[in-house]
């Protein structure tokens, strides 16, 4: 599994899909670039998304809030008091954890114990041997899973309580029971904000303390009611938006997955009180839905629901993708209540509520939340595309099997040689095509290794000019996945294009 990741991660430099961010100066950690690939992968991946929930529903309209907000937005909101992440400092190593992840690595240790068991016995028995039945069966398998579950147990109780004493015990009773992990000094468990300040104005006495966004959610709260009266809506109604968000997380690792600048596709659902679990439901199911779509195996994802909930939701539950690294949070779907419009009400003095006219009274609406983060979009459906394949003379080729929809570039139009006018053919098919589709020009190489070149891209097609096409205005259209390759029209090459590559 880790090979597969540093794969991915190699191959999103290699290609031109990310870099780290201000590389020549050694990088910023959790700071990525999106590079000539990236962009437009990443463009795709927001429009797919933006099609869907704002083009594809009457009840849903956009929004672009600024990243900039007033301060007094995140005391309302919350996120002065509780956007908090539990850290612990090691004496020794002078190296800062978050306190859970520290204790789900203990707890993964514990599993990697009972896997070895399990291995083993495994070796010892052969073919006939059955994991399911072995697992509940063997003492010591039992005790390190049933310590392991019981472990983080007491650590969500314990976060959810906010003790944090118990939780420097739960990490010091950790170290004895993994001791080749060596003894630690740990100092005492304490909240740090995530989020990011920075000030507005020139002077030192008279500027303004500000945060970076956390989440895009908030600049949609405040202009509920100007888009709900300018816009006409009426309940059920949604605002989407897509943006940056900025958290300063402390633990930056696992490529995009954990950023501290990311991008957010968001979409706030305003609700009448009462009838918010309804369409929690349907947010769900069709959020769900929305991921199938692309086509990357539905055995990839699963909901986690919420036990431990947010400051403000009622009910929350993630979609969770099978990453190179394991099923992790890729989307969230939050039931707010009304806690964000009350809590502005509150704040501003400014009343945030919505007439009815049916019933001729005014109620503050309740919200369904979905949210993705557009890096972890690209990160599932990158590093799920990524395949080595075998072929059948035994060679290998690296094929991305990106999506078409998303792919960053439709066609590559290649001509055979590089001269006979075939050169001339190819750009003319470019200056065509280009009007519908991202398309890209290769004259380098024999065609064999152009046509990886953009495998390994993504590039859904590739369009070969030859000597023929002199002839009867004709081309080879081949397909990525197949590698199959058939003549074609030079005039029929938009519509087998669009056929495949339209939402
Ligand atoms: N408005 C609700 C909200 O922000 P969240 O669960 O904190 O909820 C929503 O974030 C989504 O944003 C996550 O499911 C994830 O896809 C993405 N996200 C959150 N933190 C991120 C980070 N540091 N780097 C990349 N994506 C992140």
């Amino acid at each position: 599994q880790d090979d597969i990741f540093k794969n991915v991660v190699s191959h999103a430099k290699e290609y031109g899909f990310i870099f780290p961010s201000s590389e020549i100066y050694d990088g910023l950690s959790a700071v990525y670039d999106y590079a000539q690939n990236g962009v437009e992968l990443k463009k795709n991946i927001r429009e797919y998304w933006w099609q869907s929930m704002v083009q594809m529903h009457e009840n849903i309209v956009g929004l672009d809030a600024a990243i900039l907000m007033h301060p007094t937005t995140w005391k309302a909101s919350g996120h002065v008091d509780a956007f908090n992440d539990p850290l612990i400092d090691n004496k020794d190593s002078k190296k800062r954890y978050r306190a859970d992840v520290l204790i789900e690595d203990y707890a993964e240790k514990l599993n990697q114990k009972a896997q070895k068991e399990i291995d083993k016995a495994r070796e010892r028995f052969g073919a006939s041997f059955d994991e399911e039945q072995y697992k509940t069966t063997n003492p010591r398998v039992m005790e390190y899973l049933s310590k392991k579950k019981e472990i983080l147990e007491r650590m969500a109780r314990s976060l959810e309580t906010e003790n944090l004493a118990d939780v420097k015990a739960l990490i010091e009773e950790l170290e004895i029971a993994c001791p080749e992990s060596g003894s630690k000094n740990w100092t005492d468990v304490k909240q740090f904000n995530l989020m990011f300040g920075t000030k507005l104005g020139a002077s030192a006495e008279s500027a303004m303390d500000l945060y970076l966004r956390p989440e895009t959610a908030q600049g949609i709260f405040v202009n509920f009611l100007n888009v709900q009266k300018t816009g006409r809506m009426k309940i059920p109604f949604g605002i989407a938006q897509t943006g940056k968000a900025f958290r300063n997380e402390i633990v930056a690792r696992q490529f995009i997955f954990r950023m501290r600048e990311f991008e957010q596709m968001e979409m706030q659902f305003f609700v009448k009180p009462g009838e918010e679990m309804k369409w929690y439901e349907y947010w769900k199911t069709t959020r769900l839905n929305w991921h199938l779509s692309l086509g990357l195996g539905k055995s990839n994802y699963r909901f986690h629901d919420h036990e431990k909930l947010a400051h403000y939701a009622n009910a929350a539950a993630d979609i969770e993708f099978n990453f190179p690294f394991g099923f992790k949070e890729l989307e969230g779907i939050h039931s707010r209540t009304d806690f964000d419009l009350k809590a502005h009400e509150q704040f501003s003095g400014k009343k945030l509520q919505y007439f009815d006219n049916d019933t001729n009274s005014n109620y503050t609406p309740y919200v369904v939340e979905t949210s993705v983060g557009l890096d972890r979009m690209f990160l599932a459906v990158f590093s799920n595309s990524l395949q080595e394949e075998v072929l059948e003379d035994g060679s290998t080729r690296t094929v991305l099997r990106l999506p078409s929809v998303l792919a960053p570039t439709k066609a590559a139009v290649l001509p055979l040689v590089k001269k006979d006018g075939l050169p001339e053919v190819a750009r003319k098919i470019i200056d065509d095509l280009k009007w519908d589709f991202n398309v890209a020009y290769d004259e380098k190489d024999a065609v064999g290794r152009r046509y990886r070149r953009q495998d390994a891209l993504g590039t859904p097609f590739c369009i070969t000019v030859d000597h023929q096409t002199l002839e009867d205005e004709t081309v080879t259209i081949r397909h990525r996945d197949s590698m199959q390759q058939d003549r074609v029209k030079i005039s029929e090459l938009r519509d087998i294009i669009n056929n495949e590559v339209s939402m």
